[in-house]
């Protein structure tokens, strides 16, 4: 109940940020696309718009039925999409299918960090590229305790943000190539620290 409610109202609470600035951050970090494309956690489809001409594949999953259902209104008419129902912790897809990997505001929901980044390392061919845009956790001690105790709206929208997910990355068999640490503009304080980035796949 609360879930299908969450997926209607996602874009419209999200808005405010997006205009304030994660739409281009969404673009250019996009733009590094390129070959079989997987992005797991697509929710609504808010990156849709934003993947380049260098995709030849793509390959969005998302494991909330209402999440899926926009999904598949917004990829309307776009036949080559591919929409799945599945969770990062377990990608149905053989060993290196992918040369790109994208997860945006999704590794704070999975419920398995470490198996998730596992399993997208797996899917990826060595080599490949994660990009990925998180919301994090604080480096000030303080703001990271309110992140360990959140409102329980958090746990409603299964979202844990006090996750250190650079740390979670590189103890994957991923090598970080690029790290820009910032802001989400316009977001509550618990989910402002936000990286953004690439890690290669480790041969
Ligand atoms: C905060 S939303 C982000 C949606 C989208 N990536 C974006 O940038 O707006 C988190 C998404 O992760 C999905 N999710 C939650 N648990 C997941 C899991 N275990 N595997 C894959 N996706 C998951 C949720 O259903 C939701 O669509």
């Amino acid at each position: 109940m609360f879930k299908a409610f969450y997926a209607a109202i996602y874009d419209r609470i999200s808005s405010g940020s997006e205009r304030a600035g994660i739409s281009e951050e969404r673009r250019a970090l996009l733009a590094q696309a390129a070959g079989a494309t997987i992005e797991i956690g697509a929710g609504t489809g808010v990156n849709l718009s934003h993947f380049p001409p260098a995709v030849t594949r793509l390959c969005l999953v998302e494991p909330d039925p209402n999440m899926r259902k926009r999904l598949h209104r917004r990829a309307d008419g776009q036949d080559d999409v591919e929409i799945v129902n599945a969770r990062a912790e377990a990608l149905p897809f053989p060993d290196g299918s992918f040369d790109t990997a994208v997860v945006t505001f999704t590794l704070c929901s999975v419920t398995d960090l470490d198996g998730a980044l596992a399993e997208i390392a797996r899917v990826l061919r060595p080599g490949g590229r994660l990009l990925f845009l998180e919301h994090v956790r604080d480096t000030d001690p303080k703001i990271a305790r309110k992140q360990d105790h959140p409102v329980f709206l958090y746990s409603w929208m299964g979202c844990h943000p006090n996750r250190d997910t650079l740390a979670a990355i590189s103890r994957a068999p991923f090598e970080v190539t690029t790290v820009r640490h910032g802001e989400v503009p316009k977001a509550a304080r618990v989910e402002r620290p936000m990286i953004l980035g690439t890690a290669a796949r480790c041969a």
